[in-house]
């Protein structure tokens, strides 16, 4: 049992890593021109908290979005870090600023309730799936396979953060060699926001001056099956 809750730990662990804006943006730029007339889900993002939604509600006008959706995991408080200790969780959704101003008001971000605890594998939340022509998030790591399975099954486009390890996951390895999914602007090196109660001994790991705790990795990157100019630059060769 004591094992048991020390692996579902370990396991949780990176799951609860939060993303900072400025990563997000620097990756989103390059995908600009698919959002028009589309509607994004992000699944694993309390809106309350996530630089997600916070990036897709502020980009809604710009970026010509139809609807963004966005649901949460088991906690319903507004603390980041509340450790998913509730039980139903949050959805939102949000189809554009009615009062002409660019900053969504908090009238039009309704919150409704979710029945379940909204995993994203529930079959509410997959109802919301459906819905969604791209998929934007950082979805739990230990969750990442399953993850990339759901949205390939119901051929969804996404744009998600994962771990560089997941490239030579068996059944990823296989998406990328069959040209279904893809690298994005790949980043290497990424500082995210991380729990109170998570400690570690590692120079990636620190606090910041108001007690915020942060871990980097220096082998993340994004995952995505929508075309990036990148894809199309020429490889230059210089050795035989
Ligand atoms: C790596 S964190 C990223 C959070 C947020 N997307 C961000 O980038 O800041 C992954 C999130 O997925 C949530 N999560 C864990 N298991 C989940 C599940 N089965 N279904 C949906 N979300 C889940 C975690 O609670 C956590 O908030």
């Amino acid at each position: 049992m004591a094992n048991q809750t020390l692996q579902q730990a370990r396991k949780n662990k990176s799951d609860e890593f939060y993303t900072q804006l400025p990563d997000i943006e620097a990756e989103l730029k390059h995908y600009k021109e698919h959002f028009r007339g589309k509607t994004v889900l992000c699944n694993c993002d309390d809106p309350r908290v996530s630089n997600f939604f916070h990036y897709f509600s502020y980009n809604f006008e710009f970026l010509g979005l139809k609807k963004l959706i966005t649901t949460c995991y088991k906690s319903q408080e507004r603390d980041l870090f509340s450790q998913n200790n509730s039980e139903r969780a949050i959805y939102l959704e949000y189809t554009g600023n009615k009062t002409g101003g660019r900053v969504p008001v908090a009238e039009e971000i309704g919150i409704k309730h979710l029945k379940g605890d909204g995993d994203f594998r529930s079959p509410e939340c997959i109802e919301l799936l459906k819905q969604a022509d791209i998929v934007v998030t950082n979805p739990p790591f230990s969750l990442f396979r399953e993850y990339v399975a759901q949205l390939i099954e119901y051929n969804k486009k996404f744009i998600i953060l994962g771990n560089q390890n997941a490239i030579t996951y068996k059944d990823i390895f296989k998406l990328i060699s069959e040209n279904k999914i893809w690298l994005g602007r790949s980043l290497s090196y990424i500082a995210f926001q991380v729990p109170s109660y998570y400690q570690e001994k590692s120079t990636r790991y620190w606090q910041d001056g108001n007690g915020q705790k942060w871990r980097s990795m220096g082998n993340v990157c994004w995952f995505t099956n929508l075309d990036i100019a990148k894809r199309h630059e020429e490889l230059i060769l210089y050795k035989q």
